[in-house]
């Protein structure tokens, strides 16, 4: 199936009602022009969670929540994007339509295609747990679960099977079959000069598969000493390594509800967890944990605690962890580190020491910013002015990228109290622009009185956020295609925004928001709607927009003005009639 029509989701959005889709699974107060309720995303007893109804937007001022119809459908129901929009227009009794084949020819297989991946992947991994059962064979595969200590029923939840020696195996049970010309796309085949054999010779295999269960892929394991000791699928159009987890579905099986995810390194070490009554275990594919893997834990479970080995290695693996875990970071949510004794793997510490000791070590893991302050406290040396600006220096990068909101608040409190800096000092430190009146404003329930903003925000800033105030305001602000090749943070944004707005006049908020999901820029107009109206009367912000327009058409022209002067006697024809329209313009705009 190819994607869905931005068209659509657009019509979608403005045909279902946030304040409806909110309600009907969390009671809504009316307050003013907004709704509020407890935040159904962090604990609290006084609400500060609103929706907007004319924004189609909601926000939560205690943890930073923030959405649309289909993003509080994400993150409340725990649903994938296509499934939220499926939910929403089941609602209102439309199918969705689906675009043609992907634009990116063979980029992208449509997923009727890939259907017939899962279905020749399903049953390779019946084939490989029937030949764990009857290959002639298959003692030595199960004497080795058995040395590993693993019993038939979590061999059976997980699907373990056997792929037998040979390299023809799996390539005969498919003979004949239209199914068999495919095993190479789906990684059970490998290809070359001419010919075909099996990829998975004389391993126990453990079968990978994706949050709804479908099979994707497998890891195989030899039973001795050979190397390598595993063998992954490859990248196929159905399995991605940076996105899936092993064991995810198997916990969510297992556990109805997953407070609590542990993210460990081997296939062994989940199905050993497993065995010994800890569920919620999942690994990744031998590769790092990515920002994707983090956005899908976080979406079923408040807490991750990775589990890491005790030596360098180790800190540096949970340092990059750390490093994807910032940007998600926000109430309610927790990551955790626990770091391994020498030696010792999570499956060989839960044979020796058992489900209660193992969870009790657990408990201990350190919080992020724990372990944040550690690293720290390892690499700077706060006695000395260099050490200090090493802090900073590191420091930085890394805060920049945590939301806005009490996790940030808390964070930057602690580091502070580390560096023995005042809280307020060290935010200014920290991003440099942004007084920390700001964010106060944006973590406290109470709003801050008007009297004490900010000061002016720049041009840019101030014209996206009366466009999030006054939509219709773009109506007013002429070709946005002439900012286009201005040298300023957010003004491709401004133009995108203004270009979008001209041409659905009628979007709200939450629909607009949809067309930048999962972008910084989307990010960052979320937060314009989260912010409070500076100003109110109509005229007034007319004016104020406009007035911003000009002063981004000011530098524009100015920027271009000096270009052209750099360049002045090599300027063609075109270029010199354009370099005096440009200080026409500008002497025109002057004396506006
Ligand atoms: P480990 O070497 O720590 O293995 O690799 P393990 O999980 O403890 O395995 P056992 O206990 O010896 O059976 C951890 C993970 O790294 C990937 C696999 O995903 C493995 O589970 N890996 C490791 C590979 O992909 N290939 C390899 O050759 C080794
Ligand atoms: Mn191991």
């Amino acid at each position: 199936m190819g994607r869905i029509p931005q068209n659509f989701i657009d019509d979608l959005l403005s045909r279902v009602d946030l304040v409806e889709v909110v309600d009907a699974r969390v009671p809504l107060k009316k307050a003013g022009r907004e709704f509020t309720a407890c935040c159904p995303f962090h604990n609290e007893k006084t609400p500060s969670f609103t929706v907007s109804p004319a924004k189609q937007f909601y926000h939560c001022f205690g943890c930073g929540a923030h959405g649309n119809a289909i993003g509080f459908l994400m993150a409340y129901e725990h649903l994938e994007f296509v499934d939220a929009i499926e939910s929403l227009a089941a609602g209102l009794g439309v199918t969705v339509p689906r675009e043609g084949p992907e634009p990116r020819a063979g980029a992208e297989r449509r997923s009727s295609d890939n259907q017939a991946l899962y279905d020749l992947l399903e049953r390779a991994g019946r084939y490989f747990r029937h030949q764990l059962k009857n290959h002639p064979e298959r003692a030595r595969a199960v004497d080795y679960l058995q040395r590993r200590g693993l019993s038939g029923e979590i061999a059976r939840d997980f699907g373990i099977g056997y792929a037998p020696p040979g390299w023809q195996h799996l390539i005969g049970a498919f003979n004949g079959q239209p199914a068999q010309g495919r095993l190479a796309e789906a990684g059970l085949v490998i290809e070359a000069d001419g010919k075909r054999y099996d990829r998975f010779r004389d391993r126990i295999m453990f079968p990978i598969r994706d949050s709804r269960g479908r099979y994707i892929g497998f890891g195989g394991r030899v039973l001795g000493d050979d190397t390598p000791k595993y063998l992954n699928s490859p990248e196929t159009p159905v399995f991605h390594k940076g996105r899936e987890l092993y064991g995810f579905f198997e916990a969510r099986q297992a556990l109805r509800d997953l407070h609590r995810i542990l993210v460990v390194e081997g296939y062994m070490d989940v199905v050993a967890l497993a065995q010994f009554g800890i569920r919620y275990a999942v690994a990744t594919l031998g590769t790092a944990v990515t920002r994707e893997h983090l956005e899908r834990l976080f979406r079923t479970t408040q807490e991750v605690v990775f589990c890491f080995d005790g030596d360098r290695a180790g800190r540096d693996a949970a340092w990059r962890g750390l490093e994807n875990a910032l940007p998600l970071m926000r109430e309610g949510y927790q990551v955790r580190f626990m770091f391994l004794p020498e030696g010792e793997d999570p499956d060989s510490l839960v044979r020796r020491i058992g489900k209660a000791a193992f969870e009790d070590l657990l408990e201990k893991a350190l919080p992020l910013s724990q372990f944040f302050i550690d690293q720290l406290r390892h690499e700077v040396d706060l006695g000395s002015l260099d050490g200090r600006a090493r802090l900073v220096e590191k420091v930085r990068p890394l805060l920049a990228t945590v939301p806005e909101g009490i996790y940030r608040h808390l964070l930057l409190e602690r580091l502070a109290e580390f560096a023995r800096v005042a809280p307020d000092q060290l935010g200014w430190l920290l991003d440099g622009r942004e007084p920390a009146l700001r964010r106060a404003a944006l973590y406290r329930p109470t709003r801050e009185p008007r009297g004490k903003r900010r000061s002016a925000p720049s041009a840019v800033r101030h014209a996206l956020s009366h466009l999030v105030l006054a939509p219709e305001l773009a109506a007013r602000a002429g070709d946005p295609s002439r900012f286009s090749g201005l040298r300023l943070p957010g003004v491709r944004l401004l133009a995108d925004l203004i270009d979008l707005l001209q041409r659905k006049p009628g979007l709200s908020w939450g629909a607009v928001l949809e067309h930048w999901r999962g972008t910084d820029e989307g990010r960052h107009l979320a937060r314009l709607a989260a912010e409070e109206p500076l100003i109110e009367e109509p005229e007034l912000l007319e004016d104020e927009f406009l007035g911003a327009l000009q002063i981004i058409e000011r530098e524009f022209l100015r920027q271009r003005r000096e270009e052209l002067e750099e360049r002045f006697r090599s300027l063609s024809e075109a270029e010199k009639l354009e370099l005096n329209q440009v200080m026409v313009r500008e002497r025109a705009l002057r004396n506006a």
